[in-house]
Protein backbone atom coordinates (compact mmCIF):
# COMPACT_ATOMS: atom_id res chain seq x y z
CA UNK A 1 0.00 0.00 0.00
CA UNK A 2 1.30 3.37 -0.83
CA UNK A 3 0.50 6.70 1.13
CA UNK A 4 1.33 9.72 -0.36
CA UNK A 5 1.48 13.27 0.90
CA UNK A 6 0.35 16.45 -1.17
CA UNK A 7 1.71 19.84 -0.78
CA UNK A 8 -0.84 21.92 0.19
CA UNK A 9 -2.13 24.88 -2.17
CA UNK A 10 -2.79 28.74 -1.43
CA UNK A 11 -2.18 30.30 1.79
CA UNK A 12 -0.82 26.75 4.07
CA UNK A 13 1.64 26.56 5.44
CA UNK A 14 1.22 23.55 7.54
CA UNK A 15 1.87 19.96 5.96
CA UNK A 16 -0.06 16.59 6.65
CA UNK A 17 2.78 15.05 7.94
CA UNK A 18 6.78 15.86 8.83
CA UNK A 19 9.68 13.72 8.25
CA UNK A 20 9.86 12.69 12.32
CA UNK A 21 6.56 11.03 11.05
CA UNK A 22 7.64 9.24 8.45
CA UNK A 23 9.11 6.13 11.02
CA UNK A 24 5.74 4.88 12.06
CA UNK A 25 4.20 4.85 9.03
CA UNK A 26 7.14 3.13 6.98
CA UNK A 27 7.32 0.36 9.59
CA UNK A 28 3.97 -0.72 8.68
CA UNK A 29 5.00 -2.06 5.37
CA UNK A 30 3.76 1.68 4.17
CA UNK A 31 5.35 3.08 0.92
CA UNK A 32 5.16 6.56 1.50
CA UNK A 33 5.51 9.56 -1.50
CA UNK A 34 5.57 13.27 -0.97
CA UNK A 35 5.13 15.80 -3.37
CA UNK A 36 7.65 18.43 -3.96
CA UNK A 37 7.99 21.46 -1.55
CA UNK A 38 5.25 19.86 1.01
CA UNK A 39 7.97 20.74 3.43
CA UNK A 40 8.70 24.32 2.47
CA UNK A 41 5.62 26.22 5.21
CA UNK A 42 7.15 24.67 7.41
CA UNK A 43 11.32 24.66 6.51
CA UNK A 44 12.14 21.29 5.77
CA UNK A 45 13.48 20.80 2.80
CA UNK A 46 12.78 17.69 0.30
CA UNK A 47 15.49 15.41 1.23
CA UNK A 48 14.74 15.57 4.92
CA UNK A 49 11.58 14.05 3.70
CA UNK A 50 13.84 11.27 1.62
CA UNK A 51 16.21 10.26 4.14
CA UNK A 52 13.15 9.72 6.68
CA UNK A 53 12.03 7.05 4.00
CA UNK A 54 10.00 8.57 1.56
CA UNK A 55 10.00 8.87 -2.25
CA UNK A 56 9.84 12.62 -3.12
CA UNK A 57 7.36 13.00 -6.62
CA UNK A 58 5.31 14.94 -8.37
CA UNK A 59 1.73 16.30 -7.71
CA UNK A 60 0.41 14.20 -10.30
CA UNK A 61 2.74 11.41 -9.44
CA UNK A 62 1.71 11.23 -5.83
CA UNK A 63 -1.97 11.12 -6.99
CA UNK A 64 -2.37 8.53 -9.42
CA UNK A 65 0.35 6.15 -7.14
CA UNK A 66 -0.93 6.64 -3.63
CA UNK A 67 -3.95 4.62 -2.38
CA UNK A 68 -4.39 6.82 0.49
CA UNK A 69 -3.44 10.89 0.00
CA UNK A 70 -3.65 13.01 2.80
CA UNK A 71 -3.68 16.50 3.67
CA UNK A 72 -4.53 19.27 5.91
CA UNK A 73 -7.16 21.03 3.38
CA UNK A 74 -9.76 19.49 1.45
CA UNK A 75 -8.70 18.54 -1.90
CA UNK A 76 -9.05 21.43 -4.86
CA UNK A 77 -10.76 20.37 -7.97
CA UNK A 78 -8.24 20.08 -9.91
CA UNK A 79 -6.99 16.99 -7.62
CA UNK A 80 -10.03 15.43 -7.15
CA UNK A 81 -10.40 15.33 -11.23
CA UNK A 82 -7.30 13.69 -11.27
CA UNK A 83 -8.22 11.33 -8.93
CA UNK A 84 -11.47 10.84 -11.46
CA UNK A 85 -13.31 7.74 -10.86
CA UNK A 86 -10.16 5.62 -9.03
CA UNK A 87 -10.68 3.84 -5.94
CA UNK A 88 -8.72 5.88 -3.34
CA UNK A 89 -8.73 7.24 0.27
CA UNK A 90 -8.48 10.99 1.48
CA UNK A 91 -7.91 11.99 4.81
CA UNK A 92 -7.70 15.33 5.68
CA UNK A 93 -9.50 18.11 7.66
CA UNK A 94 -12.38 18.24 5.12
CA UNK A 95 -15.12 20.91 7.53
CA UNK A 96 -18.15 19.13 5.98
CA UNK A 97 -20.47 20.50 8.91
CA UNK A 98 -19.72 23.86 7.19
CA UNK A 99 -22.80 22.81 4.54
CA UNK A 100 -23.51 19.89 2.57
CA UNK A 101 -22.01 21.37 -0.57
CA UNK A 102 -18.77 20.56 0.75
CA UNK A 103 -19.70 16.46 1.06
CA UNK A 104 -21.38 16.84 -2.44
CA UNK A 105 -17.91 17.61 -4.19
CA UNK A 106 -16.49 15.01 -2.56
CA UNK A 107 -18.74 12.07 -3.72
CA UNK A 108 -16.18 11.01 -6.33
CA UNK A 109 -18.01 7.64 -7.45
CA UNK A 110 -15.03 5.19 -5.68
CA UNK A 111 -13.79 7.95 -3.02
CA UNK A 112 -13.89 7.02 0.39
CA UNK A 113 -13.25 10.41 2.78
CA UNK A 114 -12.38 10.78 6.10
CA UNK A 115 -12.61 13.89 8.07
CA UNK A 116 -10.25 14.19 10.56
CA UNK A 117 -12.59 17.29 12.32
CA UNK A 118 -15.41 14.47 12.71
CA UNK A 119 -13.09 12.26 15.11
CA UNK A 120 -15.48 11.66 18.01
CA UNK A 121 -14.37 13.21 21.01
CA UNK A 122 -13.89 10.35 23.00
CA UNK A 123 -11.02 8.88 25.46
CA UNK A 124 -9.96 6.33 22.89
CA UNK A 125 -9.53 8.75 20.09
CA UNK A 126 -7.86 11.76 21.47
CA UNK A 127 -4.63 10.90 20.34
CA UNK A 128 -6.22 11.77 16.62
CA UNK A 129 -8.09 14.60 17.53
CA UNK A 130 -6.81 17.13 14.87
CA UNK A 131 -9.67 19.54 16.75
CA UNK A 132 -7.94 19.65 19.96
CA UNK A 133 -4.91 20.05 18.56
CA UNK A 134 -5.62 22.93 16.00
CA UNK A 135 -7.43 24.57 19.49
CA UNK A 136 -4.57 24.15 21.30
CA UNK A 137 -2.35 25.94 19.10
CA UNK A 138 -5.08 28.83 18.10
CA UNK A 139 -6.25 29.31 22.13
CA UNK A 140 -2.40 29.81 22.90
CA UNK A 141 -1.78 32.01 19.91
CA UNK A 142 -4.98 34.12 20.33
CA UNK A 143 -3.75 35.54 24.03
CA UNK A 144 -0.11 36.22 22.68
CA UNK A 145 -1.67 38.10 19.45
CA UNK A 146 -3.75 39.98 22.13
CA UNK A 147 -0.55 40.74 24.52
CA UNK A 148 0.90 41.91 21.31
CA UNK A 149 -2.14 44.79 20.73
CA UNK A 150 -3.12 45.75 23.97
CA UNK A 151 -0.66 48.97 24.98
CA UNK A 152 -0.62 47.44 28.45
CA UNK A 153 1.40 45.04 30.29
CA UNK A 154 -0.23 41.74 31.22
CA UNK A 155 1.58 40.69 34.61
CA UNK A 156 2.03 43.12 37.69
CA UNK A 157 4.61 44.97 38.39
CA UNK A 158 6.24 46.92 40.86
CA UNK A 159 8.71 49.09 39.57
CA UNK A 160 10.56 52.86 40.86
CA UNK A 161 7.75 54.34 38.71
CA UNK A 162 5.05 52.74 40.04
CA UNK A 163 3.13 49.96 40.36
CA UNK A 164 1.06 48.41 37.37
CA UNK A 165 -2.00 46.21 37.83
CA UNK A 166 -2.27 42.82 36.23
CA UNK A 167 -4.50 42.57 33.07
CA UNK A 168 -7.66 41.51 33.69
CA UNK A 169 -8.70 38.59 30.97
CA UNK A 170 -12.02 37.24 29.84
CA UNK A 171 -12.04 33.69 28.51
CA UNK A 172 -15.52 32.92 26.82
CA UNK A 173 -16.08 29.18 26.68
CA UNK A 174 -13.40 27.24 28.22
CA UNK A 175 -13.08 23.90 25.19
CA UNK A 176 -9.90 23.03 24.17
CA UNK A 177 -9.05 26.59 22.89
CA UNK A 178 -10.37 28.41 25.96
CA UNK A 179 -8.52 26.34 28.32
CA UNK A 180 -5.52 26.55 26.69
CA UNK A 181 -6.08 30.62 26.50
CA UNK A 182 -6.57 30.33 30.22
CA UNK A 183 -3.41 28.69 30.77
CA UNK A 184 -1.13 31.14 28.49
CA UNK A 185 -2.77 34.08 29.97
CA UNK A 186 -2.58 33.52 33.06
CA UNK A 187 1.72 32.41 32.42
CA UNK A 188 1.50 35.58 31.46
CA UNK A 189 0.49 37.03 34.47
CA UNK A 190 -3.33 38.23 33.63
CA UNK A 191 -6.31 38.14 36.54
CA UNK A 192 -8.68 35.52 34.60
CA UNK A 193 -12.07 35.46 34.40
CA UNK A 194 -14.10 32.75 32.55
CA UNK A 195 -17.95 31.88 31.20
CA UNK A 196 -19.07 28.27 29.94
CA UNK A 197 -22.46 26.62 29.42
CA UNK A 198 -21.19 23.32 30.67
CA UNK A 199 -20.12 22.94 34.55
CA UNK A 200 -17.77 20.20 33.68
CA UNK A 201 -15.41 22.72 32.55
CA UNK A 202 -15.66 25.14 36.37
CA UNK A 203 -12.97 22.58 37.70
CA UNK A 204 -10.91 22.46 35.11
CA UNK A 205 -11.30 26.29 34.86
CA UNK A 206 -10.63 26.50 38.77
CA UNK A 207 -7.49 24.28 38.53
CA UNK A 208 -5.63 27.16 35.67
CA UNK A 209 -6.25 29.46 38.28
CA UNK A 210 -8.56 30.88 36.62
CA UNK A 211 -12.10 32.24 38.41
CA UNK A 212 -15.60 30.45 36.74
CA UNK A 213 -18.14 32.91 36.73
CA UNK A 214 -21.53 30.66 36.98
CA UNK A 215 -24.80 31.73 34.86
CA UNK A 216 -28.07 29.76 36.50
CA UNK A 217 -29.89 28.03 34.10
CA UNK A 218 -27.97 27.03 31.40
CA UNK A 219 -29.50 23.49 29.30
CA UNK A 220 -27.23 21.14 29.05
CA UNK A 221 -26.65 17.65 26.83
CA UNK A 222 -25.04 14.60 28.01
CA UNK A 223 -25.51 13.35 24.62
CA UNK A 224 -23.66 15.91 22.96
CA UNK A 225 -20.50 14.33 22.98
CA UNK A 226 -18.73 16.88 25.64
CA UNK A 227 -19.92 19.78 23.50
CA UNK A 228 -22.55 22.64 24.29
CA UNK A 229 -26.25 22.71 22.69
CA UNK A 230 -27.97 25.70 22.48
CA UNK A 231 -29.46 27.83 25.16
CA UNK A 232 -32.64 29.35 25.61
CA UNK A 233 -33.35 33.49 25.08
CA UNK A 234 -34.06 33.58 28.90
CA UNK A 235 -30.89 31.93 29.75
CA UNK A 236 -29.09 34.01 26.83
CA UNK A 237 -30.34 37.15 27.56
CA UNK A 238 -29.18 36.95 31.94
CA UNK A 239 -26.10 35.75 30.67
CA UNK A 240 -25.49 39.05 28.23
CA UNK A 241 -25.75 40.70 30.89
CA UNK A 242 -23.21 39.53 32.98
CA UNK A 243 -20.95 39.42 30.55
CA UNK A 244 -21.12 42.73 29.40
CA UNK A 245 -20.65 43.54 33.23
CA UNK A 246 -17.39 41.92 33.42
CA UNK A 247 -15.86 42.42 29.91
CA UNK A 248 -16.46 46.05 30.72
CA UNK A 249 -13.98 45.68 33.54
CA UNK A 250 -11.55 43.70 31.38
CA UNK A 251 -8.62 44.75 29.25
CA UNK A 252 -9.27 41.45 27.03
CA UNK A 253 -11.37 38.73 25.82
CA UNK A 254 -10.92 36.30 24.22
CA UNK A 255 -13.85 34.38 22.43
CA UNK A 256 -13.52 31.16 22.03
CA UNK A 257 -17.80 29.65 22.50
CA UNK A 258 -18.74 26.93 19.90
CA UNK A 259 -21.57 24.74 18.96
CA UNK A 260 -20.51 22.00 16.26
CA UNK A 261 -22.81 23.12 13.29
CA UNK A 262 -24.49 25.82 14.28
CA UNK A 263 -23.46 29.70 13.96
CA UNK A 264 -21.57 30.73 17.44
CA UNK A 265 -23.41 31.99 19.92
CA UNK A 266 -23.07 35.91 20.32
CA UNK A 267 -21.97 36.76 23.41
CA UNK A 268 -20.58 40.50 23.19
CA UNK A 269 -23.02 42.67 21.56
CA UNK A 270 -22.18 46.20 20.10
CA UNK A 271 -23.13 47.72 23.11
CA UNK A 272 -21.13 45.73 25.68
CA UNK A 273 -17.86 46.86 22.91
CA UNK A 274 -18.76 50.44 23.54
CA UNK A 275 -18.83 49.61 27.18
CA UNK A 276 -15.38 48.35 27.19
CA UNK A 277 -12.26 50.87 28.24
CA UNK A 278 -10.29 52.47 24.88
CA UNK A 279 -7.45 50.37 24.19
CA UNK A 280 -8.95 46.88 25.09
CA UNK A 281 -8.90 43.99 22.61
CA UNK A 282 -11.17 41.26 21.37
CA UNK A 283 -9.64 37.98 19.55
CA UNK A 284 -12.82 36.14 18.13
CA UNK A 285 -11.78 32.55 17.36
CA UNK A 286 -15.30 31.80 16.51
CA UNK A 287 -15.05 34.34 13.48
CA UNK A 288 -15.27 31.71 10.59
CA UNK A 289 -18.84 31.07 12.14
CA UNK A 290 -19.69 34.42 12.24
CA UNK A 291 -18.25 35.49 15.60
CA UNK A 292 -18.59 35.32 19.66
CA UNK A 293 -18.60 39.30 19.22
CA UNK A 294 -21.74 40.96 17.02
CA UNK A 295 -18.59 43.37 15.35
CA UNK A 296 -15.94 40.59 14.13
CA UNK A 297 -14.93 40.36 11.04
CA UNK A 298 -13.71 37.30 9.47
CA UNK A 299 -9.82 37.46 8.69
CA UNK A 300 -9.97 40.94 9.69
CA UNK A 301 -8.65 43.25 12.55
CA UNK A 302 -11.03 46.29 13.23
CA UNK A 303 -11.09 49.16 16.05
CA UNK A 304 -14.66 50.33 17.06
CA UNK A 305 -14.87 52.85 19.90
CA UNK A 306 -10.90 52.27 20.59
CA UNK A 307 -11.29 48.64 20.89
CA UNK A 308 -9.47 46.29 18.45
CA UNK A 309 -11.22 43.52 17.45
CA UNK A 310 -8.96 40.54 15.48
CA UNK A 311 -11.47 38.09 13.74
CA UNK A 312 -8.72 35.83 12.77
CA UNK A 313 -9.71 32.22 11.56
CA UNK A 314 -6.34 30.75 11.04
CA UNK A 315 -3.83 31.07 13.73
CA UNK A 316 -2.95 27.37 12.97
CA UNK A 317 -0.92 28.66 9.97
CA UNK A 318 0.95 31.37 12.16
CA UNK A 319 2.91 27.96 13.88
CA UNK A 320 2.99 25.88 10.91
CA UNK A 321 5.78 23.84 12.40
CA UNK A 322 3.91 22.78 15.91
CA UNK A 323 1.00 22.38 14.31
CA UNK A 324 1.79 20.40 11.65
CA UNK A 325 3.84 18.44 14.42
CA UNK A 326 0.77 18.05 16.14
CA UNK A 327 -1.65 17.36 13.04
CA UNK A 328 0.81 14.71 11.52
CA UNK A 329 0.52 13.13 15.09
CA UNK A 330 -2.91 13.21 15.11
CA UNK A 331 -2.84 11.21 11.42
CA UNK A 332 -0.39 9.10 12.29
CA UNK A 333 -2.29 7.47 15.16
CA UNK A 334 -5.37 7.16 12.96
CA UNK A 335 -3.77 5.77 9.99
CA UNK A 336 -2.84 2.80 12.14
CA UNK A 337 -6.52 1.99 13.11
CA UNK A 338 -6.55 1.42 8.96
CA UNK A 339 -3.50 -0.38 8.07
CA UNK A 340 -2.85 -4.24 9.32
CA UNK A 341 -0.26 -5.84 10.27
CA UNK A 342 1.03 -6.69 6.91
CA UNK A 343 0.21 -3.22 5.47
CA UNK A 344 -3.06 -3.91 4.42
CA UNK A 345 -5.60 -1.99 4.58
CA UNK A 346 -8.53 -2.58 7.23
CA UNK A 347 -11.28 -0.71 7.05
CA UNK A 348 -13.63 -1.85 10.16
CA UNK A 349 -16.72 0.46 10.07
CA UNK A 350 -17.83 -1.40 13.32
CA UNK A 351 -14.70 0.52 14.99
CA UNK A 352 -16.55 3.65 16.01
CA UNK A 353 -13.37 5.73 16.08
CA UNK A 354 -13.79 4.32 11.92
CA UNK A 355 -17.06 4.89 11.75
CA UNK A 356 -17.66 8.61 13.26
CA UNK A 357 -14.50 9.91 10.95
CA UNK A 358 -15.91 8.38 7.64
CA UNK A 359 -17.33 11.09 5.57
CA UNK A 360 -18.00 9.19 2.30
CA UNK A 361 -17.27 5.61 0.96
CA UNK A 362 -17.26 4.52 -1.74
CA UNK A 363 -18.97 8.01 -3.01
CA UNK A 364 -22.22 7.61 -0.67
CA UNK A 365 -22.02 9.87 2.34
CA UNK A 366 -22.00 7.94 4.76
CA UNK A 367 -21.64 10.10 8.54
CA UNK A 368 -24.34 10.28 10.67
CA UNK A 369 -23.60 12.77 12.24
CA UNK A 370 -23.65 15.12 9.20
CA UNK A 371 -26.89 13.55 7.86
CA UNK A 372 -28.18 14.57 11.18
CA UNK A 373 -26.77 18.37 12.04
CA UNK A 374 -27.46 19.22 8.09
CA UNK A 375 -31.12 17.58 7.86
CA UNK A 376 -29.90 15.39 5.29
P1 LIG B 1 -14.95 23.39 22.07
O1 LIG B 1 -16.26 22.91 21.58
O2 LIG B 1 -14.00 22.45 22.73
O3 LIG B 1 -15.17 24.60 23.09
C1 LIG B 1 -16.15 25.55 22.95
C2 LIG B 1 -16.63 25.90 24.35
O4 LIG B 1 -17.61 26.93 24.23
C3 LIG B 1 -17.30 24.71 25.05
O5 LIG B 1 -16.69 24.49 26.30
C4 LIG B 1 -18.74 25.15 25.18
O6 LIG B 1 -19.38 24.64 26.32
C5 LIG B 1 -18.60 26.68 25.21
N1 LIG B 1 -19.82 27.38 24.86
C6 LIG B 1 -20.72 27.09 23.88
N2 LIG B 1 -21.74 27.97 23.90
C7 LIG B 1 -21.47 28.84 24.92
C8 LIG B 1 -22.15 29.97 25.43
N3 LIG B 1 -23.31 30.37 24.93
N4 LIG B 1 -21.57 30.61 26.47
C9 LIG B 1 -20.41 30.21 27.00
N5 LIG B 1 -19.73 29.14 26.56
C10 LIG B 1 -20.25 28.46 25.52
O7 LIG B 1 -14.26 24.14 20.85
P2 LIG B 1 -12.71 24.42 20.65
O8 LIG B 1 -12.10 23.26 19.99
O9 LIG B 1 -12.13 24.93 21.92
O10 LIG B 1 -12.79 25.61 19.60
C11 LIG B 1 -13.27 26.88 20.03
C12 LIG B 1 -13.44 27.82 18.85
O11 LIG B 1 -12.19 28.10 18.27
C13 LIG B 1 -14.31 27.25 17.72
O12 LIG B 1 -15.15 28.27 17.23
C14 LIG B 1 -13.31 26.81 16.70
O13 LIG B 1 -13.84 26.81 15.40
C15 LIG B 1 -12.29 27.91 16.88
N6 LIG B 1 -10.96 27.65 16.36
C16 LIG B 1 -10.36 28.72 15.79
C17 LIG B 1 -9.12 28.63 15.28
C18 LIG B 1 -8.51 29.88 14.75
O14 LIG B 1 -7.40 29.85 14.25
N7 LIG B 1 -9.18 31.00 14.85
C19 LIG B 1 -8.38 27.34 15.24
C20 LIG B 1 -9.07 26.28 15.93
C21 LIG B 1 -10.34 26.44 16.46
Amino acid sequence: MTTGILKEQGNESRAALLPSHLKAITSLNVKVLVEKGTGEGVFTPDNAYQEAGAIIASRDEVISGSDILLMVNPPDDETLKKIGSDKKIIIGTISPLEGREVSDRLKGENLTVFSMDLIPRTTRAQAMDVLSSMATVAGYRAVLDAALHLPRFFPMFMSAAGTIRPAKVLVLGAGVAGLQAIATARKLGAVVEVFDVRSAVKEEVQSLGAKFIEVEGATEDKEAGGYAVEQSEEFRQKQSEMIQDHAARASVVICTAQIPGKKAPVLVKKESVERMVPGSVIVDLAASTGGNCELTQDNKTIEHHGVTIIGQSNYPVTMSIDASLMYGTNLVNFLKLLIGENGELNLDFNDDIIKGTALTHNGELVSDRVKSILNI
